[in-house]
């Protein structure tokens, strides 16, 4: 969609004369790193040139009014800047609204209504971010639109708390620092205990990202997201009666291996044993990258799948089937789900010669397994939730 067609839909949808301002924030992939960030580990995403964009202006009034083209049957959702309590009939906008609340709770002073249109071309429920995403993008349009002196990290956290206390999913920091910090071209190492980070450069020469979306879709909320994430809090809670640790990203793998008698469960064991694995190999996939190992990173990638599998058991068929026909074509260096799992997206690294045989073969394949299509897009890396300037849309 064109910039003159977004400023259309918004004369049009809102009757305004006024023209709004254009915010836009990313999605994310993750590279590796998985459900490691609410453990205390490591994680490895970049944000996507795919994302939400946001037209909007303030009203004279204390109204708030939105509108998201991608949910167009909705119509126009408003509500009082004096009530911001979650409703349910507010559906989607609950996000946004969650936002404006937890924001002028922390004391930024939003002083009047808005009217704010949305349009994201993030597929939904594709384990993108596309939450976040509007998150985030609301947090930018408030700071832009009000002269607002946030700090960016206090974003991404109020971000994160609207997932948490708002929403009621019980997520982590990891999507909310890939939109709110992402950088052209660059992923971030995140260390998700003392949110430390370093951008590292993504060339891969010959290879290229691929997403591929299982088109099965998923909502967090209602998903196996928090039970995972309890069961790692118990096996943490049994390490701890014996270990000074303040989280499972404290542990080596040899720890884990000396320690893990403690955990009393056995299926929390092996969820904890992914949570220390795939943190180290986070950290080394940081350095294989460096040192211009790209297959190293790939076989990280591989191993990183296996394990959301095998001992998190988070993939079920559809990425599983979507991952493993990625291992067997040439020209694939590493593949895996990337986000909460449960259907959504795998990503791939792909020789870029082999691009169009790659999508071929795996979606025929594909198909004939679950019964109905994937969807391949290339993955670019591009900039944080921002504003943007005339002609950038
Ligand atoms: C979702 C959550 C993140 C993270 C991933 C799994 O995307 O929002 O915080 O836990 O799942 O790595």
């Amino acid at each position: 969609m064109k910039k003159s067609d977004l400023l259309h839909e918004f004369h049009f949808i809102f009757n305004s004369p006024t023209v709004p301002r254009t915010f836009f924030a990313p999605g994310r992939i993750n590279l590796i790193g998985e459900h490691t960030d609410y453990n205390g580990g490591h994680v490895f995403p970049a944000s996507i040139s795919f994302g939400t964009y946001a037209l909007a202006r303030k009203r004279d009034d204390q109204q708030l009014r939105f509108y998201s083209l991608n949910f167009a049957h909705t119509g126009i959702i408003e509500c009082d800047l004096a009530d911001l309590s979650y409703n349910e009939a507010h559906d989607w906008a609950n996000f946004p609204k969650g936002m404006i609340k937890y924001m002028s709770e922390s004391g930024y002073t939003i002083s009047s209504g808005m009217d704010i249109l949305f349009y994201g071309n993030i597929p939904n429920g594709a384990g993108l971010s596309s939450s976040a995403s509007i998150e985030m993008v609301t947090g930018a349009l408030l700071e832009g639109l009000f002269d607002l002196n946030i700090k960016r990290l206090q974003m991404i956290q109020l971000g994160q708390q609207v997932e948490n206390n708002y929403i009621g999913v019980n997520s982590g920091i990891m999507d909310q620092f890939a939109i709110g910090k992402g950088k052209k071209d660059h992923a971030i190492l995140l260390n998700c205990q003392t949110l430390d980070y370093q951008y590292a450069p993504i060339q891969l020469d010959d290879y290229m990202i691929m997403i591929i979306n299982t088109n099965k879709q998923r909502t967090l909320a209602g998903s196996k997201y928090n039970e995972r994430r309890a069961q790692c809090e118990q096996a943490l809670a049994d390490l701890q009666q014996e270990l000074s640790i303040m989280s499972l990203g404290d542990l080596t793998k040899e720890q884990f291996e000396q320690y893990k008698h403690l955990i009393q469960d056995d299926t929390n064991r092996q969820r904890a044993k992914h949570a220390v694995y795939e943190n180290r190999r986070t950290l080394e996939a940081l350095q294989q990258l460096q040192q211009g190992h790209v297959e190293a990173f790939g076989q990280l990638m591989n191993e990183s799948h296996h394990s959301l599998q095998q001992d998190y058991e988070v993939t079920g068929v559809e990425l599983d089937t979507i991952v493993h026909t990625a291992w067997q074509q040439p020209g694939v260096i590493g593949a895996r789900m990337t986000g909460a799992g449960f259907g959504g997206c795998a990503i791939a690294i792909v020789e870029k010669d082999q691009v169009e045989h790659f999508k071929h073969n795996v979606n025929t394949i594909y198909q004939q397994i679950i019964g109905y299509e994937a969807t391949f897009y290339s993955a670019s890396i591009g900039d944080g939730a921002r504003e943007l300037t005339e002609g950038v849309l």
